[in-house]
């Protein structure tokens, strides 16, 4: 498929998303949306240890019910947070995702961020879960999301 609005790895990753799917028992999911497009995201976190005993992203599968651009941006954060530690994933920022695509139209630069906030709602989700100690940047992030998902549904 030819397309000339998206870059050819955007089309790519649409078409072969990478880590595409569920992942059952996993430690945190990560449930966001953009209500004024529709797409919703849905993020899966399975966590394990590395060799120095840090806690790691083992595993992390999306599902995305929307464009083409959060279908390729959320194959992208998968592949940018498989094996890294809770902190190196945290740091994953949406430019990191354009720069693997090459570049994204700028109307569809939100669909960069709800991927990026549905893998901070799945740490959320788990670090909430076994009640540990949630970073200040992280629970500033969660509220903002919670707050635009609220001030949308008004
Ligand atoms: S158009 Fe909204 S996430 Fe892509």
């Amino acid at each position: 498929m030819v397309n000339n609005f998206y870059s050819k790895e955007v089309i790519k990753h649409f078409n072969k998303p990478h880590n595409y799917g569920k992942i059952k028992n996993y430690d945190g999911l990560g449930k966001v949306g953009n209500m004024i497009c529709g797409d919703e995201m849905w993020l899966y976190i399975k966590i394990g240890e590395n060799k120095k005993n840090e806690e790691i992203i083992k595993d992390v599968k999306f599902e995305t019910f929307g464009c083409v651009a959060a279908i390729a941006t959320s194959s992208v954060v998968t592949d940018l947070v498989k094996g890294k530690t809770i902190e190196q994933a945290l740091k994953v920022k949406k430019e990191d995702i354009v720069n693997v695509l090459g570049e994204l139209p700028a109307i569809k630069l939100h669909c960069s961020v709800l991927a990026i906030d549905a893998l901070s709602e799945a740490v959320y989700d788990y670090l909430s879960k076994k009640k540990a100690k949630i970073f200040k940047r992280l629970e500033e992030r969660h509220q903002i999301i919670m707050n635009r998902e609220v001030s949308h549904k008004h």
